[in-house]
C-alpha cells in the first residue's frame, strides 16, 4: 500500500516510516520540519535502503495541501503524525496549538474526503484520560477536562473524527493513544531529537549522563508509590511504530467493527521514575547524578495501559522492555553527540 505519514519525519513518524518500509510498504512524507531535521531522511535511507518520498509542506497551508492530494491520489492510507507537543509551550501560545494541531487535522479531512480511500490513523495520547480513577487505565475510562491547550488538542482532534465518521460512511478511524514513546531505531541512525532542555525524562537522563546537563531533578518522591515517584508506562518507539503498521493494515482489510476505533498503546507496565534511572544505570554501565525536588506542577500520580482491546482486537502487543529502550536510547545519545 501507498501511505502518506505526516510529520514523517518528527520522532514517531521516522520510526514508523521504517516500519511501514520494511513491511513493503511506499511511503510518503510531509513534514514542515519545524521539530525535525531533514538529515533524518538520510537515517530512515540507511536502515532501510529505500529513501521515501519528501514533500516539505506546512498542513496549515490548504492551498498546498489540495495541489499534494491532486499529485497524489493513489493513497491507500494516512498515519497522521504532525502537530505540536510541547506541553508548557501550549499553555503559553494556546492559539498557535489550536492552529497547528487542529486546524491542521480539519484541513487534512477535508481533502481526504476527495480521496477514494480514507484510511486515517490519529496520534492521541494518555493524557486524554488525565488522573484516571483505576489502573491499569483502559479505553472506556472517562475523558477528564483537559491539563493544558496541547492535551485538549488530542481530545478535540478525537471528537472532531468520531464525529465525521458518523457522516461520512467512507471515513475509517483508529486513534492510538500512546503512553510514553522512548528509546531510539537500535542502529542508532534515527531517534529523538528534543529541542532545548528537554521535558520528558528520558532525554534529560542521557544529556545529564552525556555532560550536557548537571543533574537529573526527580520531581518528587512522596507520591503514594512503592518508592514515592510517579509510575508511568514506558514503551519503545519501534513498538508504538509497529502498532501503527497493524493498524492501518486492519483499516485497510476492513477487519474494524466500527469506523472509530480507539486503542491504547502501552506496555501494560507500570515503571517509577526510580525503576527508569536504575534501568539506565544496568545498560549504561555507569552512575546517573540526580536529586529529588518538589513535584512538578500537573503532573498524575501513576498511569499505565490495560493493553487488552490492543492486543486481542488489535492483534498487536509490545515486545521491546524497558532495558532495551534504555539501551537504545543511550547509544542514540552517544551517537548525536559524537556527530556534534
Ligand atoms: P515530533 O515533534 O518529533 O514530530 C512531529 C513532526 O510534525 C515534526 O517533524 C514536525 O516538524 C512536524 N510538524 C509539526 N507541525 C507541522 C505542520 N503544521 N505541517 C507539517 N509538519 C508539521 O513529535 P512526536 O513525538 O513524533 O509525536 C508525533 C505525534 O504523536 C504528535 O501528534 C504528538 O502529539 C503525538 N504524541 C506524542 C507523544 C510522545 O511522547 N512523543 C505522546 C503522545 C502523543
Ligand atoms: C508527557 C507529556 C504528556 C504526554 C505523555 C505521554 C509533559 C508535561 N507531558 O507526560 O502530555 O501525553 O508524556 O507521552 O510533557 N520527570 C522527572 N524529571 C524530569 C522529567 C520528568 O522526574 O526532568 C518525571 C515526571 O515527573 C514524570 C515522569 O518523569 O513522573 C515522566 O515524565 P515525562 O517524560 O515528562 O512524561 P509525562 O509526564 O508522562
Amino acid at each position: 500500500m501507498k501511505v502518506l505519514v505526516t510529520g514523517g519525519l518528527g520522532y514517531i513518524g521516522s520510526h514508523t516510516v521504517v516500519e511501514l518500509q520494511q513491511e513493503g510498504h511506499e511511503v510518503v512524507i510531509i513534514d514542515n520540519l519545524s521539530n525535525s531535521s531533514i538529515e533524518v531522511l538520510d537515517g530512515i535511507t540507511k536502515i532501510t535502503g529505500i529513501q521515501p518520498e519528501f514533500e516539505e509542506l506546512d498542513l496549515r497551508d490548504n492551498f498546498e495541501l489540495k495541489d499534494f492530494f491532486k499529485h497524489h491520489q493513489d493513497i491507500d492510507g494516512v498515519i497522521h503524525f504532525a502537530a505540536s507537543k510541547a506541553v508548557g509551550e501550549s499553555v503559553e501560545k494556546p492559539l498557535f496549538y489550536y492552529q497547528n494541531n487542529v486546524s491542521t487535522l480539519i484541513n487534512l479531512l477535508q481533502e481526504l474526503q476527495k480521496q477514494k480511500q480514507q484510511n486515517f490513523i490519529f496520534s492521541s495520547s494518555c493524557t486524554v484520560y488525565g488522573e484516571a480513577d483505576k489502573m491499569p487505565i483502559t479505553e472506556n475510562a472517562p475523558i477528564k477536562l483537559a491539563q493544558s491547550p496541547y492535551g485538549n488538542t488530542k481530545q478535540i482532534g478525537e471528537e472532531i473524527l468520531r464525529d465525521t465518521t458518523k457522516i461520512n460512511n467512507d471515513l475509517k478511524v483508529t486513534a492510538l493513544r500512546y503512553f510514553n514513546p522512548i528509546g531510539a531505531h537500535s542502529s542508532a541512525h534515527i531517534g529523538e531529537l528534543p529541542q532545548g532542555v528537554p521535558q520528558n525524562l528520558v532525554p534529560y537522563i542521557t544529556q545529564t549522563a552525556i555532560g550536557l546537563r548537571e543533574q537529573l531533578s526527580v520531581f518528587g518522591n512522596d507520591y503514594p508509590t512503592e518508592d514515592g515517584t510517579c509510575i508511568r508506562d514506558y514503551i519503545h518507539v519501534v513498538d508504538v511504530a509497529k502498532a501503527h503498521v497493524v493498524a492501518l493494515e486492519r483499516l485497510i482489510k476492513h477487519q474494524q467493527t466500527s469506523n472509530f476505533e480507539v486503542f491504547n498503546i502501552g506496555t501494560g507496565k507500570g515503571s517509577s521514575v526510580i525503576e527508569v534511572i536504575e534501568a539506565f544505570e544496568r545498560v549504561s554501565n555507569q552512575k546517573l547524578n540526580y536529586k529529588v525536588v518538589e513535584r512538578r506542577a500537573g503532573d498524575v500520580t501513576s498511569a499505565y495501559a490495560d493493553t487488552i482491546k490492543a492486543n486481542n482486537i488489535l492483534g498487536w502487543t509490545s515486545s521491546l522492555t524497558l532495558d532495551e529502550a534504555m539501551r537504545d536510547a543511550w547509544q542514540w545519545e552517544k551517537k548525536i553527540r559524537k556527530n556534534n
